[in-house]
C-alpha cells in the first residue's frame, strides 16, 4: 500500500473538506436540531460525482474505489456525521452491491439515477427482532410465478424516508438459516411498502432512521439481486464495504474532536494562562492524534485490500472497532477540554458526543466486530 495519496486522491480530499466546510457545517447544528436531513448536501455530493464512488463510468459512476470514498467521508463526517452516514450507505451498502452482484440489466436501470442522485440508497437487513443475529431474519419471501411476495418488517433503516431504492434482505425459508435468506431490489413506490416510524435519536439526528414494513410486497424475479439463498453472503460482503466507510465516519468525528480542542485550549485562559499550556489538556489532545492516525492507517489498508479483492473482513472489523472507540474517546474527551462550554449546544462537541456513540453499534457493534476477529485469530 503506497502512503503517498496519487494526485487524484488529494483532490478528492480538498474537494470534500471545502465543501464540508463551505456548505456541510453551515447547516449541521440546525439539521441537528431539527431532525432532518438537509437535502441540499445530498444534491451538492451529487454534483461532486460523490454517489458514485464505487459506480464504473459506463454506468454514470467515477469508479474511484474505497480508499478515495475513505477520504471523502473523512472529511464530510468531520461536518456533518448525519450527511456522512447518508452518503456511506448510499455508496457502500446500495451501490457497492448492486456493482458487484447485479445483472447488466438491473445496473443499467438503477446506477446512473443513483449517481445523479435521483435515487438514494437504503439498505435492509436489521430487524425489530434480529439485529446483530441476522442470520435468524424472519421477513418472508415467497416465490409465487414470476415475482416475490414479501411480507415483513425492518428496523432502523438509514435514508427510510426519502429512499429511491432499498435492498431487503428476506427468507425463503427460516429452516435454511442463512442459506435461505436472499437478496431483493425494491422500489419503495411499489404497493405494499409501508415507511414506518422515524426515531428520534440520541446522536445522528438528521440521518432520517425508519421502520419498514411489507405486505404482500410483490417484486418482480428480475428484481432479485444475486441468486436464491445467495442474500446472506451479499449482506456480508457488503457490511464488510460498509464498516470501512464507518470507520472513516467516526475517524471524522475524531478529527472533528482534535479541531475543536486544539482551537478552544489556545484560546481558553485558567489561573492566568492558556489551558493549552496544561499538560492535562496536552495528553488528552495527543491520545486523539495518535488513536485517529491508528484509525486510519487500519480503515485505509482495510479499504486498499478491498479495492485489490483480497480478503479485508479481519481488517474491516479491526478498522470499525478501533476507529469508533477513538471516536468515543475523542469525544468524551473534547468535552472534557471545553469543560462547562462543551456540556451545552453552543460548542459543536456535544453534538460529536452525541453522534459518535452510533459508531461502536450500527453496521455491526463493538462486540460483533470483536467476535469476527476473534474467528478469523483462532480460527474458528
Ligand atoms: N464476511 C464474509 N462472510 C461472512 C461474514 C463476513 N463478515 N460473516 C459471516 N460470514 C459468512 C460465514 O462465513 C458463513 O458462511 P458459510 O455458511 O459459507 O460458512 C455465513 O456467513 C453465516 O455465518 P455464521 O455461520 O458465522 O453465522 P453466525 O450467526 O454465527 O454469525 C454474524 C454471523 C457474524 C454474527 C453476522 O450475523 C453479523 O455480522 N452480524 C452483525 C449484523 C450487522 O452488522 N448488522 C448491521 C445492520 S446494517 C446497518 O447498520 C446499516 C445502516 O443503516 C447504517
Amino acid at each position: 500500500m503506497d502512503f503517498q495519496l496519487s494526485e487524484e486522491q488529494q483532490l478528492i480530499q480538498k474537494t470534500a473538506h471545502d465543501f464540508a466546510e463551505n456548505e456541510i457545517k453551515p447547516r449541521a447544528r440546525q439539521a441537528d436540531r431539527t431532525e432532518s436531513m438537509p437535502m441540499k448536501n445530498l444534491q451538492g455530493l451529487a454534483e461532486l460525482g460523490f454517489l458514485g464512488f464505487l459506480v464504473p463510468e459506463a454506468y454514470g459512476g467515477a469508479e474511484l474505489g474505497n480508499r478515495a470514498l475513505c477520504l471523502a467521508l473523512e472529511e464530510i463526517n468531520r461536518a456533518c456525521a448525519s450527511t456522512g452516514v447518508a452518503l456511506s450507505v448510499h455508496n457502500s451498502l446500495v451501490s457497492g452491491p448492486l456493482v458487484k452482484f447485479g445483472s447488466e440489466e438491473q445496473k443499467k436501470r438503477y446506477l446512473p439515477e443513483m449517481v445523479r442522485g435521483e435515487r438514494f440508497g437504503a439498505y435492509a437487513l436489521t430487524e425489530p427482532g434480529y439485529g446483530s443475529d441476522a442470520v435468524s431474519i424472519q421477513t418472508k419471501a415467497e416465490r409465487k410465478g414470476d415475482v416475490y411476495v414479501l411480507n415483513g418488517q425492518k428496523a432502523w433503516i438509514t435514508n427510510g424516508t426519502f429512499a429511491g431504492l432499498v435492498i431487503v434482505f428476506a427468507t425463503l425459508d427460516p429452516s435454511l438459516r442463512s442459506k435461505g435468506i436472499t437478496a431483493f431490489l425494491v422500489d419503495p413506490k411499489t404497493p405494499g411498502f409501508n415507511v414506518g416510524k422515524k426515531e428520534l435519536k440520541m446522536g445522528i439526528r438528521a440521518s432520517e432512521t425508519t421502520e419498514l414494513s411489507f405486505d404482500d410486497l410483490e417484486v418482480p424475479v428480475e428484481n432479485r439481486l444475486g441468486e436464491e439463498g445467495e442474500g446472506f453472503k451479499i449482506a456480508m460482503d457488503t457490511l464488510n464495504g460498509g464498516r470501512i466507510g464507518i470507520a472513516a465516519q467516526a475517524i471524522g468525528i475524531a478529527r472533528a474532536c482534535m479541531e475543536d480542542s486544539r482551537d478552544y485550549a489556545n484560546q481558553r485562559e485558567q489561573f492566568g494562562k492558556k489551558i493549552a499550556d496544561f499538560q492535562a489538556i496536552q495528553w488528552k489532545v495527543a491520545d486523539m492524534a495518535v488513536g485517529i492516525e491508528s484509525a486510519r492507517l487500519l480503515a485505509h489498508k482495510a479499504a486498499w485490500l478491498r479495492d485489490q479483492g483480497l480478503d479485508h473482513t479481519q481488517a474491516a472489523a479491526m478498522a470499525k472497532l478501533c476507529a469508533s472507540e477513538v471516536a468515543n474517546q475523542a469525544a468524551t474527551d473534547a468535552v472534557q477540554v471545553h469543560g462547562g462550554a462543551g456540556y451545552c449546544q453552543d460548542f459543536d462537541v456535544e453534538r460529536y458526543f452525541r453522534d459518535a456513540k452510533i459508531t461502536e453499534i450500527y453496521e455491526g457493534t463493538s462486540e460483533i466486530q470483536r467476535l469476527v476477529i476473534a474467528r478469523s485469530v483462532l480460527g474458528a
